[in-house]
């Protein structure tokens, strides 16, 4: 992975060069996602809206997009020594389904209670499932301690340049469709999609802020964002995608010199912003994947008029979390 040469405050970030190799690099393994503005949707928020929609990914999320470069990315002895990841379900997804593609033996934490629909898409790719630890940052922990002991390498979900280098292709395919947002909306967790929409965003589309989302229930990224200082923070956020207690150092970096703005939502929030893309968009997100319209909700008199574009990073939702969606009031 090349580094950035031209910014000191970011020497350890991908270039956007990097996130070109990554797209070319994609293209022999995923179409590009759809990018659609639904009339309904528009009329309810105020704005023109451009849904990238990758809850369309062969996993469900954007995630896929890293797995796939960074497991590219390694050495044909670091691939038979086998990856280990840790996550709430799409990172694991996104790392199983490039390990099978490079046939690379591959083992998952996620936590006991994982949502049942990413854990029976981990085992069905084959990857080896272990359910343990109460949150998600009780497996990254485990998991980290499984590779060290095993000698696989550990894919972490955050501190990884090749993953922010191929999320941020999702923005890029966004750009292509529509290079004339006022703003772009990306959800966080770790920050690999913010990041990565900013590197792309910051090369072809400077005119466009990128507005972070995070859960104010766990809001780690956003305070260390706002802080400059590492942060741990309570996790108690129901948003699978968007649940960690602690901040990530590379997304951070990276955020701090290039995010302008970054807003916390209520998980009620996020939850009417689902179903709000089920009614107008035809849409099943995840919590995670309709963050970045409950963000847009929240801003609304500000992008009254204009045009804006939201991540739908996933559709991964389970059967509980759906009858969640559809007891929410819906936003109008
Ligand atoms: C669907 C979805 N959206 C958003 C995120 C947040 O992405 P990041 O951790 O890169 O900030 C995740 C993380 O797993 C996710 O699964």
């Amino acid at each position: 992975m090349t580094t950035s040469t031209s910014s000191s405050s970011l020497p350890d970030a991908p270039t956007f060069t990097d996130v070109l190799e990554a797209r070319r690099l994609l293209a022999a393994h995923l179409p590009p996602t759809p990018s659609w503005t639904y009339p309904v949707l528009n009329e309810a928020v105020g704005a023109t809206v451009w849904i990238k929609h990758e809850n369309a990914q062969p996993v469900g999320a954007f995630k896929v997009r890293g797995g796939l470069t960074l497991l590219a990315s390694l050495s044909p002895q670091e691939r038979a020594g086998g990856v280990v990841a840790a996550s709430t379900g799409n990172h694991a997804q996104s790392v199983a389904y490039a390990a099978r593609q490079f046939g690379a033996p591959c083992m998952i934490v996620m936590p006991e209670n994982a949502n049942p629909v990413k854990a029976a898409s981990v085992r069905a790719l084959g990857a080896e499932l272990v359910l343990r630890g109460a949150v998600f940052d009780d497996c990254r922990t485990i998991a980290a301690q499984i590779a060290a002991e095993t000698k696989a390498r550990y894919v972490d979900s955050g501190d990884e340049p090749a993953l922010i280098a191929g999320v941020a292709t999702a923005a890029l395919e966004l750009f292509e469709a529509a290079p004339r947002l006022d703003a772009l909306f990306v959800p966080v967790g770790a920050g690999t999609g913010a990041a990565g929409a900013c590197l792309t965003a910051t090369a072809v589309a400077p005119e466009c802020r990128v507005i972070g989302v995070q859960s104010a229930q766990a809001p780690a990224a956003y305070e260390a964002w706002r802080s400059g200082a590492p942060a741990t923070l309570p996790n108690k956020t129901v948003i699978e995608g968007l649940s960690t207690g602690q901040s990530f150092k590379l997304p951070q970096q990276i955020m701090r010199a290039l995010l302008p703005e970054f807003l916390l939502v209520d998980d009620a929030e996020i939850r009417s912003a689902q179903r709000l893309m089920l009614a107008a968009a035809h849409t099943t997100a995840e919590g995670a994947g309709a963050a970045a319209l409950a963000g847009l909700l929240a801003r609304r008199e500000e992008y009254a008029g204009k045009t804006v574009g939201l991540i739908c990073s996933g559709g991964n939702a389970s059967e509980t979390e759906l009858a969640a969606v559809l007891a929410a009031p819906l936003t109008s």
